[in-house]
C-alpha cells in the first residue's frame, strides 16, 4: 500500500527548474532535510520524439505513467483531463508543449472532491464552493491553500507522475 506524503507547492518549485526550452528538471536538494523527489536527467531534444516534449528521463520510478497520445484532453495547451489511478485521484494539466502539472484532486479546504469548469478554466469544489486555477491556486475560498501538487513530467511523449 502506497504511503501519501504531501509535497506542498514550495517543495516542488524549489526542487524543479524550468529551462529556457521549457524543459522541466528537477534538481536534488542536498542538506535541506527534505524528502528528495526523484531526480529527472537527460538532455534537451524538444521536438523528436512526436509528443512535443524535450527528450530528458522520465523519473524511473514513477507511480503513474502514459503516452500523451493516449491523453487527448492534452493534445492542445490548457488541455485537463481527470485521472484515478491506484487510489489516487489528480487532475493533469497541459501547461506548454513540453510541461504538464498533476493537481491532486482534494480540495485543502475539507478534502471534497473538485470538478474542473472547462467555461471558466477551474476547478470548482461542490462542498462549499472553493476554485482554484489551473495551476491550483485558490481563486475563491473558504479554501486558503492550493492544491496540492504531484512531481510530473512529460518526457519522450509519456507522462510520468510521481505520487509522493
Ligand atoms: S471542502 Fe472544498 S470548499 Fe469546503
Amino acid at each position: 500500500m502506497a504511503v501519501r506524503e504531501s509535497v506542498s507547492r514550495r517543495d516542488f518549485l524549489n526542487r524543479s527548474v524550468v529551462v529556457s526550452g521549457g524543459a522541466l528538471f528537477t534538481i536534488g536538494m542536498a542538506g535541506c532535510g527534505s524528502k528528495s523527489a526523484p531526480a529527472l536527467s537527460g538532455t534537451m531534444d524538444a521536438g523528436t520524439d512526436g509528443g512535443g516534449a524535450g527528450s530528458m528521463e522520465a523519473p524511473s520510478d514513477a507511480d503513474y505513467r502514459k503516452p500523451v497520445a493516449d491523453l487527448p484532453e492534452l493534445a492542445a495547451v490548457g488541455g485537463v483531463t481527470r485521472v484515478q489511478d491506484s487510489g489516487y485521484d489528480f487532475y493533469l494539466v497541459r501547461k506548454s508543449e513540453s510541461e504538464v502539472i498533476a493537481l491532486e484532486n482534494i480540495c485543502t479546504h475539507a478534502k471534497c472532491p473538485t470538478n474542473y469548469q472547462a467555461d471558466s478554466s477551474s476547478f470548482l469544489c461542490p462542498c462549499h464552493r472553493s476554485q482554484f486555477d489551473l495551476d491550483g491556486n485558490v481563486s475563491r475560498g473558504p479554501a486558503n491553500k492550493p492544491l496540492n501538487r504531484f512531481n510530473a513530467a512529460l518526457a519522450n511523449g509519456v507522462v510520468s507522475v510521481v505520487f509522493s
